[in-house]
């Protein structure tokens, strides 16, 4: 049991961890159809069509960090993960923390495993501290609201797929009163995409 001395060393630290978390900024990544929908019976609406640049688009955001020698942060849920084929993962180059409520253990392959978002990402402000650079947010549905939601600056790099397909799974609605869209981004092609017949672009939000 704790005593009041390590109850209150406890309680300070986890509140400088918050401010830590709240500091940094945090990065969302999407793909959505035209009514939100981002996934469709544990895959991409628009799967088995790929959409090869928009995935290296993924890759170089994502695993491309701003401080040579540290690793990206790569946080999903527990679908998420599932639904990267298992040749793919863990997502090579970055840091993968797989949430989960149930789950005891990381899965197979996975480096980490947290029981909220806020664990997450204390672990990224402490065990990963001298490791970890920027976080990517990379799905599912519940983590986007989580991120988008939470304090601090958010950025939220979304690609907006200007075809509708079949979904079973949606981005919460990107309120434009909370997030802006920036004319520009570095790094972002700002032209209109088309691969495999399907017109895509890509958008960076920021809130505000
Ligand atoms: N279009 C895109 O860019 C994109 C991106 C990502 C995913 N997707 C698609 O979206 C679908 C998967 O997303 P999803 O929303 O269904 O599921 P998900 O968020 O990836 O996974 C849900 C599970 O993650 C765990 N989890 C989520 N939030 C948590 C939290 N705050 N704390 C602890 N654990 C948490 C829980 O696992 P337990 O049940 O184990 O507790 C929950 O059941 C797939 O179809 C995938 O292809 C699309």
């Amino acid at each position: 049991m704790l005593c009041w001395r390590e109850t209150l060393a406890v309680s300070s630290f986890e509140k400088s961890q918050t401010t830590f978390s709240m500091s940094r900024v945090l990065n969302g990544i999407v793909a959505v159809c035209p009514n939100l929908g981002i996934g469709k019976d544990g895959n991409l609406p628009w799967h088995p069509i790929r959409l090869s640049n928009e995935f290296a688009h993924f890759r170089k955001m994502t695993a491309t960090p701003s401080i040579a020698g540290r690793k990206n942060v790569v946080v999903m849920g527990r679908k998420t993960w599932f639904s990267i084929p298992e040749k793919n993962r863990p997502l090579k180059g970055r840091i993968n923390i797989v949430l989960s409520r149930e789950y005891k253990v990381p899965p197979a392959g996975a480096h980490y495993l947290a029981s909220d978002f806020s664990s997450a990402l204390t672990l990224v402000d402490t065990e990963l501290a001298e490791q970890a650079d920027q976080v990517w947010v990379i799905g599912g549905s519940s983590l986007y609201k989580e991120l988008m939601e939470s304090p601090g600056t958010r950025r939220l790099f979304v690609t907006q797929v200007l075809q509708q397909f079949d979904c079973d799974t949606f981005l919460p609605e990107i309120v434009p009163e909370k997030y802006q869209l920036l004319p520009e981004f570095p790094g972002v092609p700002k032209e209109l995409q088309e691969e495999n017949g399907i017109q895509y672009r890509f958008e960076v939000y920021e809130n505000i």
